[in-house]
């Protein structure tokens, strides 16, 4: 007896040596194949860069406390990087898929194996191509159940559905950012959004809608991801309501909404409950984009798709409903909407007190023209997407090397201006202080420094828009945001220090601002960025350098010996 007692435990000790992974959860491994596919929209065949040949791409799906191990081989004519938009990479900041910031990019022919764990994240989450416009159509769904034996803190849907939102250009969006950036002008827009890669409108065949089919008196989980690559939208279903549960892949306190507000880069857990009796009609799903549409119209630019009941005779083609929906420049709606979004937990780590202070202005920025050159920019010159004055330019190598190796110098300088270079009335000066530098200015922060960030939108230009901000590495509290100049007074007060969303994608009211806090914890190069993909073209990014802190598991660790070379 005593006997077997001790040879079970042998046994517990070698399958814990032999799988030590299995104690924690378990190791994914998936393949992505970066290949070219032809596919038909808007009655058009087009070539297209894709993983594995799927469009959207294939779908991740893991859970809390998994290795994942992604080998991405790239076969395309470009180079790429792939990144898991929202995983913190804690430990692994070589895996992080931004190209020049913490790898060189996945050369043709090459290969790079990522290696990392997904930890403090249950929901959607995202993975897309990290350099020039190839996220165009390089983008798939990551999703993170809970681990083993843990419930969702809601009852088990019936049904889970990923709904992609995204862009379609019929022109080669790699020419279009190459025109763009070569005349400083505005490019040109997308020809149609997308709803998992559909279109939804289109003369030539239906199978460009998304139909999603459902029963009566059941509970789907809509995992809605805001691939698109330059416009915010508005999602509503006709005659629906929504529960939304979580915001990047994080609970938060449930609330019942008809419209979902979500920006490029964000993604969200949404209920929807079918109706209890069968419907006489089909019910439109519509999102609709703004400020900004396409050229092509439906109902104002939007996409759309459909949701159908099952019925029991086939034949019968039912009536559409449409839903009303919010006007282009509802911003009063967005905001409302971002402030609903609350952290389950009444006592969150919101870091309390702030040992960095920094003001970010954020909004269209000038550069110069270059000499023997016409450029399409306002008033002759360069657009740009400044951050406080400075437009980020990409260096030849990676960030993430040039720090490890100590070897910065000629690389990138340490003092990206922590206010605003002149304090002027960012939001009501139209023409104040457009004039943009560039430059691979980064700010360095200690180990466990607590950061805050106010990132103030404005109107330079007369062009006051709302900037989705992202940052790498790292989830942050939203604390506090509000239209017109952030008050350093008064605003403060009225931060929420209790239940403030966690999150790694925000945005402000245009001209308005958003105050972020984060805990430095993560070392490594970080970027942060504006998450349309226009103007982080045009520079609206920022990285930081977080450093080693002094325990032995908060040091940076050498990168894998394939890390690509540039
Ligand atoms: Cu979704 Cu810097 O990325
Ligand atoms: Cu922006």
């Amino acid at each position: 007896m005593g006997f077997g007692i001790a040879n079970g435990m042998l046994l517990v000790m070698i399958m814990f040596f032999m799988f030590p992974g299995q104690a924690m959860g378990s190791t994914r491994r998936f393949n992505f194949e970066i290949k070219m596919r032809k596919v038909n929209r808007l009655c058009e065949e087009k070539n297209i860069v894709t993983v594995n040949g799927q469009f959207p791409g294939p779908q991740i799906t893991v859970r809390e406390g998994d290795r994942v191990i992604v080998t991405v081989i790239n076969h395309a004519k470009y180079n790429v990087t792939i990144h898991w938009h929202g995983i913190r990479q804690v430990g692994s900041p070589w895996a992080d898929g931004t190209a020049y910031v913490t790898q060189c990019p996945i050369q043709t022919g090459q290969k790079y194996v990522h290696d990392f764990s997904v930890s403090d994240h249950t929901g959607t989450l995202f993975w897309h191509a990290h350099i020039t416009w190839l996220r165009v159509t390089l983008y798939g769904p990551i999703i993170i159940l809970p681990k083993k034996g843990v419930p969702y803190p809601f009852p088990k849907p019936d049904r889970e559905v990923p709904i992609l939102l995204g862009e379609w250009w019929k022109s080669d969006t790699e020419e279009v950012l190459e025109k763009t950036l070569q005349t400083g002008g505005v490019p040109e827009r997308s020809d149609a959004y997308t709803i998992n890669g559909l279109p939804g409108i289109s003369n030539c065949s239906n199978k460009d809608t998304y139909k999603l089919k459902v029963e009566p008196g059941k509970t789907y989980l809509l995992r809605l991801i805001n691939a698109a690559l330059n416009s915010d939208f508005f999602f509503k279903i006709a005659d629906h309501t929504f529960t939304v549960v979580e915001a990047d892949a994080i609970y938060v306190k449930q609330f019942e909404t008809d419209v979902i507000a979500i920006s490029p880069g964000q993604t969200t857990n949404v209920l929807l409950k079918t109706k209890q009796n069968l419907p006489t009609t089909s019910f439109l799903m519509v999102a609709k984009p703004h400020p900004f549409g396409p050229s092509i119209e439906f109902n104002g630019n939007s996409t759309i798709g459909i949701l159908e009941y099952s019925q029991p005779t086939k034949s019968r083609k039912l009536p559409l409903l449409e839903p009303n929906m919010p006007d282009y420049f509802d911003y009063e709606l967005s905001h409302n909407y971002c402030s609903k979004v609350r952290s389950v937990d009444n006592q969150a780590n919101v870091p309390k007190k702030v040992d960095r202070h920094f003001l970010f202005t954020v909004g269209l920025g000038l550069t110069e023209c270059p000499k023997n050159q016409v450029c399409q920019g306002p008033g002759g010159m360069k657009a740009a997407g400044p951050i406080n004055n400075v437009s980020f330019e990409h260096p030849e190598i990676a960030l993430l090397q040039a720090h490890f190796f100590n070897k910065s110098k000629g690389v990138y300088t340490t003092d990206f201006p922590e206010f605003p270079p002149v304090y002027i009335n960012d939001t009501n000066n139209p023409l104040g202080n457009a004039i943009t530098t560039k430059g691979t200015r980064l700010v360095e922060l200690e180990y466990n420094t607590s950061v805050q960030v106010v990132i103030q939108g404005t109107s330079t230009l007369h062009t006051p828009e709302s900037h989705p901000f992202h940052l790498h590495g790292y989830d942050f509290y939203v604390v506090g945001r509000g239209n017109g100049n952030f008050d350093p007074v008064k605003d403060p007060q009225l931060f929420n220090l209790v239940d403030p969303a966690k999150r790694n994608t925000v945005n402000m009211p245009p001209a308005g601002w958003v105050a972020i806090r984060f805990v430095a914890d993560n070392p490594g190069v970080w970027l942060m960025h504006c998450h349309l993909e226009i103007h982080s073209s045009w520079g609206m990014e920022m990285a930081w350098v977080v450093k080693d802190g002094e325990g032995q598991n908060q040091k940076l660790r050498p990168p894998p010996p394939d890390l690509p070379k540039c």
